[in-house]
């Protein structure tokens, strides 16, 4: 960390909260390659804006085109791509938005890193399981890396040759086998009414 750096006070979150009207939190969605996780969050982003709610996305794909295009696939590389995007969403739920982070985050202490980061600031975090089975997921294949995986071109790879540690008690634990998008979609936006963290 550097060295004669002050922090400069901000607005508080309740006074921006009462500006905006509007509340901030991050919804955390974690689960394999092809689970659904961008595509529930994209369905929730355009259903939250379509009901005049603040939301972003923040995608893992998208996310490591730019800000995080130094990092690859090791554990260590994952363990700070995780970390950074955790400070970001903090950052956007500290602003008064919905942030919706679709991210594999494979590894167990990083995701609670990033809730103990939100709870440190009175930010929720809400943890999304996008459940499938390994055998569901790798016959989606919609970009063809289990394939590459199986046959060891993609090296480390999340559920093949690489962990999953799936969530032991996450707020919402969806399966994309049996529901639709829409319907996961809709569980969440209805746990976020029920948490008035949405009208
Ligand atoms: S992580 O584990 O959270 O740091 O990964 P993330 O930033 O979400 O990036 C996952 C997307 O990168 C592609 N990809 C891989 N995934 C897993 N393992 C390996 N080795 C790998 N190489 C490339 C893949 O498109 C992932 O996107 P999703 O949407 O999850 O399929």
């Amino acid at each position: 960390m550097a060295t004669n750096i002050t922090w400069h006070p901000n607005l508080s979150y309740d006074e921006r909260k009462t500006l905006r009207k509007q509340e901030g939190c991050t919804v955390w969605f974690t689960g394999l390659s092809a689970s659904g996780k961008s595509t529930i969050a994209c369905a929730l982003e355009q259903l939250l804006l379509q009901k005049g709610v603040s939301a972003y996305r923040l995608d893992g794909d998208n996310i490591r085109f730019g800000l995080n295009k130094d990092l690859g696939f090791s554990e260590k590389d994952r363990n700070e791509n995780i970390r950074r995007i955790s400070e970001v969403s903090k950052l956007f739920a500290d602003s008064c938005t919905i942030s919706l982070t679709s991210f594999i985050s494979p590894y167990r202490a990083d995701r609670d890193k990033a809730r103990e980061l939100h709870k440190e600031s009175g930010l929720r975090f809400i943890e999304v399981f996008v459940d499938v089975p390994l055998d569901v997921a790798e016959k989606r294949d919609p970009k063809g890396l289990y394939k590459k995986a199986r046959e060891g071109v993609i090296k480390e790879f999340t559920g093949i040759s690489a962990p999953y540690e799936a969530p032991e008690s996450p707020e919402l634990h969806l399966r994309t086998d049996k529901n639709t998008v829409e319907e996961c979609a809709t569980v969440i936006y209805e746990y976020l009414v029920r948490e008035n963290l949405i009208n």
